[in-house]
């Protein structure tokens, strides 16, 4: 794989394209962060961040949680969605109207009107924490986009291609950014290099990522 740098100057309310039906939406969470971060840390109590294992028997170096109706889960038997939190078998957190109401703006503004995501994937990330090249392909609706919002520690997104060995973009994400792929897009190659870097003001050494999808 090569990579390619894009955009290192991203101000808030810019949109990038990284590709035909892919969008960085610069800052578009900005104005609900607070009610963003206060509804995880409610998901947190009811639903706690914990590192699943791989199908190969690896544990995942991301924690992550969910909400909505799916939550997307992984485990010795697979990757696949799921009603229930598989830590104590009840259903995940409902969805917040404020994560909702986001997602549907940040798809209408990339060009997907109409957007209501059924699942809610929180990825959290310390310093070294990373995701490795995957297409997200567990759902049902491939004709919806990925909506992702990325808040506190900055990361280096890898965007490639259909095929695992295309060159992928880095494209930083910072603090509010939202990135959104569908369409011709939906199913291209993206991964998270190490987290590294200094700490955010706010959320310390950090990145929460929340991932909205229609998956069932
Ligand atoms: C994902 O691919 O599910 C998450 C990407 C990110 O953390 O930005
Ligand atoms: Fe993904």
């Amino acid at each position: 794989m090569t990579t390619l740098d894009l955009f290192d100057d991203a101000m808030p309310g810019e949109r990038q394209r990284m590709g035909t039906n892919a969008l960085v939406l610069r800052g578009f969470a900005l104005p609900c962060v607070d009610a963003l971060l206060c509804a995880i840390d409610d998901i947190d109590t009811r639903s706690p961040f914990r590192h699943m294992l791989t199908p190969g028997g690896l544990t995942m170096s991301v924690a992550l949680t969910n909400c909505g109706t799916l939550g997307w889960t992984s485990d010795r038997h697979g990757y696949r969605y799921s009603r229930v939190d598989p830590g104590h078998g009840q259903p995940w957190p409902a969805m917040p109207a404020v994560f909702s109401q986001l997602a549907r703006e940040a798809a209408a503004a990339a060009g997907f009107s109409g957007f209501e995501p059924d699942a809610c994937l929180i990825n959290r990330y310390l310093t070294g924490s990373r995701l490795s090249l995957h297409q997200d392909k567990n759902e049902r609706d491939f004709s919806a986009p990925v909506v992702s919002v990325s808040l506190g520690m900055s990361a280096v997104f890898l965007f490639g291609g259909l095929a695992r060995t295309d060159k992928a973009f880095r494209v930083p994400l910072h603090h509010g950014d939202v990135a959104v792929w569908g369409g011709k897009d939906r199913l291209r190659y993206h991964g998270i290099l190490p987290l590294a870097g200094p700490p955010h003001e706010r959320l310390g050494s950090r990145r929460i990522n929340v991932t909205f999808r229609k998956a069932g």
